[in-house]
């Protein structure tokens, strides 16, 4: 591997296939040396499918990582938090996300998709931010969310197209549909990242070393997303739906969430929502409701075992006392 402490350092989760692919191909096309480290379940398939792409002025490397469970989550951060000199990392970027089917269950008790779209991510922020803070100002999270956490956008299932977090059918013990938990998973995840955001501004702008954006890529119906639909609903959506004046290409998706986060245009924004059109934009209403807000991170950190507080990873002792 090349020396990496001259780069700016990205990790980029589910580069392997659909809009991480894509991001991944825009950000080895820019001119700024990166190493990116992809965060990834398959090691092999990545690595056949990087081969013939990465340029010499870029630097890449694959390091496992499976979302769905917590012990795999804790050893990347344990890989990377280990390296010596240390990795400072300026960009991470939380794209993986998944849609299942039929109610599953990981190995550490959560319904699926709440973990691998929500849950996981939490920790590996918990875990990664001092180091994003280290290397700050301007570090980036990138939360890449959807559309669907907006109410009245995308079909309907049992009559309704709206996120409906319920405290009580977390584990989808009461009723389970796809598309709901999907919803629930990324109205969780803007929850999260405007709570966080307001830990991370609250000395003020000018002290911020962490900016938080949260993107929506649009509808890009050719990823893999739909991998659990069946085939019939997956051949709907990728050759028919994909003809549709609002439907995305992989490669339009992609450059959002590289626009999100490379652009300098957006240096020093943080807790900001972007649309598919590469423009600030508002996300729905219910996610900018404080007391939920609140109430999602501390049941979130609860879950997870982790200290609802998190003021000492990001300030130091006599910040913490001003
Ligand atoms: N496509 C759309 O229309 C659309 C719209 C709005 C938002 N999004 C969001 O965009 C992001 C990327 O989705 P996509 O459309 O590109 O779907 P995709 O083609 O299915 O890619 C999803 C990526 O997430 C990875 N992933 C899934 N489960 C994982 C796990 N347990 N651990 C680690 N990685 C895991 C997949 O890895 P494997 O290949 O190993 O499964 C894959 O790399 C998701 O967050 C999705 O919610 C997509």
């Amino acid at each position: 591997m090349s020396d990496v402490s001259n780069r700016k350092l990205i990790i980029l989760t589910g580069a392997n296939t659909g809009l991480g692919f894509e991001v991944l191909k825009q950000l080895l096309n820019q001119q700024v040396p990166y190493h990116i480290i992809l965060a990834v379940r398959n090691i092999q398939q990545t690595e056949t499918k990087i081969q013939s792409i990465v340029p010499s002025h870029q630097s890449v490397e694959i390091v496992k990582l499976d979302l769905s469970s917590l012990t795999s989550v804790k050893s990347f951060t344990q890989s990377i938090l280990s390296r010596k000199p240390p990795l400072h990392i300026n960009i991470l970027i939380l794209n993986a996300g998944v849609v299942k089917n039929t109610l599953t269950k990981t190995e550490d008790g959560f319904e699926h998709t709440f973990q691998v779209n929500h849950l996981s991510n939490i920790v590996l922020v918990h875990e990664l931010l001092p180091r994003l803070i280290e290397s700050g100002p301007g570090s980036r999270i990138i939360l890449v969310n959807s559309r669907l956490h907006k109410p009245g956008v995308g079909t309907k299932e049992h009559g309704e197209n709206r996120p409906i977090m319920d405290i009580e059918n977390l584990d989808g013990s009461k009723m389970y549909s796809p598309l709901l938990f999907y919803r629930n998973s990324k109205l969780a995840q803007v929850f999260f990242g405007y709570q966080l955001d307001k830990l991370l501004n609250k000395k003020g702008e000018e002290e911020r070393k962490v900016n938080v954006l949260i993107v929506e890529p649009g509808f890009c119906p050719t990823t893999e997303l739909s991998r659990e639909i069946g085939i019939f609903r997956q051949l709907f959506l990728r050759y028919i739906l994909s003809w549709a004046p609002f439907a995305r290409t992989s490669e339009q998706g992609g450059a959002v969430i590289t626009y999100a986060s490379t652009s300098s245009e957006l240096q020093n924004k943080s807790g900001i929502y972007i649309s598919q059109f590469c423009r600030i934009d508002k996300s729905s209403d219910e996610s900018y409701e404080e007391d939920k807000q609140r109430f999602w991170w501390k049941t979130s950190c609860d879950l997870l075992g982790i200290e609802e507080d998190w003021s000492s990873l990001v300030f130091n002792q006599n910040e913490i006392l001003d």
